[in-house]
């Protein structure tokens, strides 16, 4: 791959391992040290954009100061990067406008710039004024929030706000939400292990 993606690839990776810290930093750095990130290995996922990566650009200037080396690394990353969502999200499930204003991009995993073994890494997008309504999986997860305020609350519980520089850690199968207000949210992302299985929306009772 060329060394114009590797090395911003790899800038983003260390950055991240070096600064990650609070619950469940432990456990995303045992997985990132036994993932092949060799040269070989790398690979152009294809830049993709989506709506809400209009609001990536403010979110690294925002966490300029918060995690100086992360953003540099972000500013560098940000043109190979390939934006999804999940594909059983829509505006009917999650709200009207809410695929607009949400996206996310692997630094590792499927559509990333490694494939992982059994681990995910990578960036969240949620615009301002956004429900990401109650969510869970097998997966362990961990954000680390780069931008900020935002509330999140676990199995059903009241929201509570968090700010820039926090991490969360959402053990297998807990459900969880995410509220913006008036900011954007940029957060890093990782899940652990049992990757395979997609999130899935609590069912309205
Ligand atoms: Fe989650």
């Amino acid at each position: 791959m060329n060394d114009n993606i590797y090395a911003p690839a790899m800038w983003v990776i260390e950055a991240i391992r070096t600064s990650l810290k609070g619950e469940g930093a432990a456990d995303v750095k045992a997985r990132l040290a036994v993932q092949n990130l060799s040269p070989g290995a790398a690979v152009d996922p294809g830049a993709r954009r989506l709506p809400a990566t209009r609001f990536f650009a403010e979110c690294v200037a925002a966490c300029m100061f918060l995690a100086h080396d992360v953003a540099a690394a972000l500013a560098e990353i940000e043109e190979f990067l390939h934006w999804k969502q999940n594909p059983n999200y829509s505006d009917a499930v999650m709200g009207e406008g809410y695929m607009e204003n949400y996206a996310y991009a692997e630094i590792i995993g499927p559509d990333g710039f490694f494939p992982g073994d059994d681990f995910l890494l990578g960036f969240m997008l949620l615009g301002p004024r956004r429900l990401y309504p109650d969510h869970y999986h097998p997966a362990p997860e961990l954000y680390w929030l780069l931008t900020g305020p935002s509330d999140w609350r676990q199995d059903k519980s009241e929201f509570r706000s968090r700010a820039a520089g926090e991490t969360i850690w959402h053990p297998p199968r807990m459900s969880h939400a995410t509220r913006t207000g008036d900011s954007p949210l940029l957060a890093i992302w990782a899940w652990t292990r049992h990757v395979g299985v997609p999130a899935r929306l609590v069912e309205e009772a």
